[in-house]
């Protein structure tokens, strides 16, 4: 047998350390409320439909072919408050003013954020689809490892993980007067008397 045939079918040898995975591909919800819910991710995400029938349905928004699933299982149970498992899935968007401008245009369709906060890292709007599964939007507002670095040698976190909720409406309208993405984004200092937990909407 030829040493390259050999190195071939050696699994181990081709791969000797751990392999990680290439991406992060989708997650798919099941829920009684299929069609509500197929509606709102074909909604908020300015999907298309992959593929669906009755009982499931795919859909997409870049290039993979699909990034959530939804599967109609009508005696699904409601989802727990405080149900251990996956807290919430996250979409980061290009720029802050692509975010703002997907918080007006779903608050035209009555979809508002339970929960808009800037996480300091991050300005994060998180929804609720109709299932009951958390969906968080955000701007990424760090935007090289160094500031990354920075924002935590500065010991942000130390006083604050948690974040200061924001209202977003008056966020889009002061972007819209021309103020700055650096002082739209910077994350105030907690209110006095106020902790981390106060900052958090479950
Ligand atoms: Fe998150």
């Amino acid at each position: 047998m030829a040493d390259g045939h050999q190195r071939a079918l050696s699994l181990a040898a081709l791969h000797p350390g751990k392999v990680r995975p290439h991406k992060l591909a989708h997650f798919v919800i099941r829920t009684a409320k299929f069609t509500e819910t197929r509606d709102w991710y074909l909604n908020v995400l300015a999907g298309e439909v992959s593929f669906e029938n009755e009982q499931v349905c795919f859909l997409s928004y870049d290039e993979e072919h699909h990034r959530v699933g939804i599967i109609n299982m009508q005696d699904a149970t409601p989802l727990e408050p405080n149900g251990a498992g996956v807290d919430h899935v996250s979409f980061t968007f290009d720029t802050l003013s692509e975010l703002l401008a997907t918080y007006r245009r779903l608050k035209a369709d009555g979809i508002e954020p339970f929960w808009p906060i800037i996480h300091g890292p991050t300005v994060s709007l998180y929804y609720r689809d109709p299932t009951g599964v958390k969906v968080e939007l955000q701007y990424d507002i760090l935007r090289t490892p160094a500031e990354v670095n920075a924002f935590f040698a500065a010991g942000s976190y130390v006083e604050n993980f948690m974040g200061i909720i924001f209202d977003p409406e008056e966020m889009a309208t002061r972007f819209e007067s021309g103020e700055p993405i650096e002082s739209l984004t910077k994350r105030p200092p907690l209110p006095p008397g106020l902790g981390p937990w106060d900052m958090h909407r479950p």
